[in-house]
């Protein structure tokens, strides 16, 4: 039997491919359909199975393309219901798969259809489980995505806790554990960037899994210190329980070479956003069309499309830093919803800049710069665009938090006339959020490349976390 962790860094989730015999298996595939059908190919494999592990909420999965072209089985836990066919699969169900089985486990608590999927080979051993959201390494599905005017988040929590309890704690202690997601997902708070563990390791380092834990303790841990999911996810949620354009027809579309003048005259229209995903280096170096946001493909790309654009039927356009990239930037965009993407810059901006049209360019300077005119004093305003809690935990003094998380909201702070000054922890943060300045309307904005990593290298004064609560 064959088991595969698809790995798919921007979203830091994982997917998975089974196969035994001639026949396939997928768990919780992503918006496209092409990778799994060429390791099915390549296998002379067929799909038989798609499961889920639960209705996710930071990525639309692909399961109802997958099955138009494979005419798989599209298989959830109990209680779920789709606008589209499904095989809602009962606690402790057998899936025969080639010479070996895969087992659903009803693990409620993430969302209450949640389930894990024990993997048993051709001996009969059962080496392998995919968790989804219930188990990650080092933490915990969060509570707080399912919740309903009869289910709170602690309710939620206590039905983790006992799927953990009597479901998976109980399976052997060598078992391979491979959950939904990694570090990096907002799916969680706590997780570690291994990608799998033993059940027997992670008994003893997740803190969630502590043997002496009462249900009690384990709520008010998982539910303490939960930020606010991205905005993007309720709209995940929706699109995973619905028929959504298929990812061919949004591929066509969003592939669509434009040339510079229609570029242009589209660029101008008030209801489509323009965003630049190339390199930094290139972005900061050659400029870009006026009003283009940048959302780089080199960072958490998805999860700020996410975040940042608010309305999921969004019109957008794109620059690119090469033609190869296309058609993997419009399948990035339609991954998290945003599947109105409709063509990009032909020829990229060389292209534009030939046809003489304007370019606009962030300002940037490096750690040294930044230190040197602190010192000064001459900077008007400078921004740390970190989470709160990077923010507090060390910090360039006087400097104010104004995290890229709640940019939108916190917008009406800012004053176009006055000149700011930018920086997160790498460079990547302050360059998507100098952009959106920049397009709202703030002429002076400069960005410092290389962030805190580069400015804790100089002499700025760096302020220590102090901890607010005070022992007496
Ligand atoms: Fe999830």
């Amino acid at each position: 039997m064959k088991v595969e962790q698809l790995f798919t860094g921007c979203l830091a989730e994982m997917a998975y491919y089974i196969e035994s015999n001639g026949e396939a298996a997928i768990i919780d595939p992503l918006r496209e359909t092409e990778p799994y059908l060429r390791m099915a190919e390549a296998d002379n494999a067929e799909i038989k199975y798609i499961f889920l592990t639960h209705f996710h909420a930071d990525f639309v999965s692909g399961q109802y393309d997958l099955a138009q072209k494979t005419g798989a089985k599209i298989v959830f836990g109990p209680g779920a219901k789709a606008d589209y066919d499904i095989y809602n699969g009962k606690d402790g169900e057998d899936f025969p798969l080639g010479k070996g089985k895969i087992t659903l486990l009803h693990t409620p608590g993430h969302t209450m259809e949640s389930s894990s999927y024990l993997i048993t080979n051709e001996k009969g051993n059962t080496p392998w489980i995919c968790t989804g959201d219930a188990l990650f390494i080092g933490d915990v599905g969060r509570p707080d995505l399912a919740v309903k005017s009869d289910l709170t988040q602690a309710d939620l929590a206590g039905h983790l806790f006992d799927s953990l309890r009597n479901k998976i704690m109980t399976l052997p202690d060598d078992i391979i554990v491979y959950p939904n997601h990694g570090a990096g997902s907002a799916c969680g708070k706590n997780m570690s960037s291994e990608t799998f563990d033993t059940l027997g390791n992670q008994k003893k380092t997740n803190y969630a899994l502590r043997a002496d834990m009462t249900k009690e303790e384990f709520i008010k841990e998982v539910t303490t210190g939960l930020k606010a999911p991205p905005q993007y996810f309720p709209n995940n949620v929706r699109m995973n329980k619905s028929i959504n354009t298929s990812i061919d027809e949004i591929l066509h579309k969003g592939t669509t070479p434009l040339d510079a003048d229609t570029f242009k005259e589209m660029s101008e229209q008030k209801d489509i956003l323009v965003v630049d995903t190339r390199s930094k280096e290139t972005y900061t170096a050659e400029g870009t069309v006026p009003g283009a946001w940048y959302i780089g493909l080199d960072g958490s790309f998805a999860p700020w499309v996410g975040s940042l654009i608010t309305n999921i039927n969004q019109k957008i356009i794109f620059i690119a830093e090469d033609e190869t990239r296309v058609n993997e930037i419009a399948t990035r965009f339609s991954r998290v919803g945003y599947d109105n993407t409709l063509g990009y810059l032909f020829g990229g901006i060389k292209n534009w800049i030939d046809h003489g049209y304007q370019v606009d360019k962030i300002g940037t300077m490096s750690g040294h710069e930044f230190a040197e005119l602190l010192a000064a004093g001459t900077m008007e305003k400078v921004l740390d665009l970190r989470k709160e809690s990077e923010y507090l935990s060390e910090h360039v003094v006087g400097v104010e938090n104004f995290p890229l998380d709640f940019i939108h909201t916190n917008f009406a702070e800012i004053d176009s006339e006055k000149e700011y000054f930018l920086h997160c922890a790498s460079g990547y943060r302050s360059l998507v959020a100098a952009s959106i300045f920049k397009a709202n309307g703030v002429e002076n904005v400069t960005d410092v490349r290389g962030g805190f990593t580069d400015i804790k290298e100089t002499n700025a004064p760096l302020t220590d976390f102090v901890c607010p609560t005070t022992i007496l």
